[in-house]
């Protein structure tokens, strides 16, 4: 058997714990090996995991027994909730205790847990210039995630806490590339003002984390902000114009405007890039290009991303 070290990566199949199972398996050198944890151990993308050497573990994060399990002699884990799957603050608050619990309980080395700003340490639910969302959040998706760092700390479970930025591939997944108006004009529109938007190609994400746990212990305590490059939108659409070799706008959005879109989540999201543009000067400083690239040398900036990327883009 194997003496390598077990890290337990939720999300396997996804892009946070997907790119992570991907860079350990990619080094041959790898002090570590992925433990790739999944609802269903024979769909495709999980066959295709085992098949490139992760042993796959079924797991479901609303039960926690089959968490306690999925954490068995592991050394560490690397933990992330799927917000979007359900749109609740409670459920993550629910599954997040469970992680700490798990980990605690089955002695893991290092956790690494991909949070986010409790945003409401800047803007208390009392301040207006933004809505307040099911009665007690401004940025659901951002301060269940903050909110829960606490279960770690106070189970005393060795961890690293790690801010992600903006996915640049939401372009591609998430409905956010540049569209058509009315006067058949491309623009990329989001609501940031001239303010910088910390972004990151979503598989530097695991290489960043790869990075930390062959930190050792370098880590563990810490909060830790990664981005492959900070643009204003402004930015982003040249950078769009030149590789797409299409006209892109940049449209700067009213923050109502986008909260009001309608489609599911867009008053969450109109709140994040608000907390994002007000409080550029923070949110920006605590995510450093330089740390990502140090611990993840192959660090993309945008236009790297957009160069692997643009044909993924729909223009609509
Ligand atoms: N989009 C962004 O710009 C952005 C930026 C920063 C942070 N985030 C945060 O990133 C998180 C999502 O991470 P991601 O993008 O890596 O997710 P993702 O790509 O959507 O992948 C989610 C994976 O998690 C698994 N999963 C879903 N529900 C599960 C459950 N109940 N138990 C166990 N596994 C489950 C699924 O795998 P199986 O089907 O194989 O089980 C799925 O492949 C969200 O909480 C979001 O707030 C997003």
């Amino acid at each position: 058997m194997s003496d390598k070290k077990i890290i337990a990566v939720l999300g396997a199949t996804g892009a946070q714990g997907g790119g992570l199972v991907k860079a350990i398996l990619e080094d041959p050198n790898s002090e570590f090996v992925p433990r790739a944890l999944t609802r269903n151990v024979n769909s495709d993308k999980a066959k295709k995991l085992s098949d490139d050497g992760a042993e796959v573990v079924q797991v479901d994060v609303d039960d926690e027994t089959s968490l306690m399990k999925a954490f068995e002699g592991a050394y560490g884990a690397y933990c992330v909730t799927f917000f979007w799957e359900h749109f609740s603050p409670e459920k993550e608050k629910q599954q997040i205790a469970s992680f700490a619990k798990s980990a605690k309980e089955k002695g893991l080395q290092h956790v690494i847990w991909s949070t986010l700003e409790d945003t409401r340490n800047w803007i208390p639910l009392s301040d207006e210039r933004m809505p307040t969302l099911m009665d007690n959040y401004k940025v659901p998706h951002f301060d269940g995630k903050g909110e829960s760092n606490k279960y770690f700390t106070e189970a005393g479970v060795p961890t690293t806490f790690l801010l992600t930025s903006f996915y640049w591939d939401n372009l591609i997944h998430f409905g956010m590339g540049p569209k058509k108006g009315e006067d058949g004009k491309l623009s990329f529109a989001i609501p940031m003002g001239d303010k910088k938007l910390p972004g990151i190609a979503a598989e530097d994400i695991g290489k960043c984390a790869y990075g930390i746990f062959k930190s050792g212990d370098e880590f563990i305590g810490e909060t830790i902000g990664i981005t492959g490059e900070k643009l204003t939108g402004q930015q982003m659409a040249e950078s769009l114009s030149k590789s797409l070799g299409k006209e892109i706008n940049y449209a700067a959005i009213p923050f109502d405007v986008y909260r009001g879109f309608g489609f599911p989540g867009s008053d969450d999201l109109g709140n994040m890039f608000q907390f994002k543009h007000d409080f550029e000067e923070y949110f920006c400083g605590a995510r450093s290009v330089g740390l990502s690239k140090k611990l993840n040398p192959s660090l993309q900036s945008f236009d790297d991303w957009l160069e692997k990327n643009k044909n993924k883009i729909p223009v609509e």
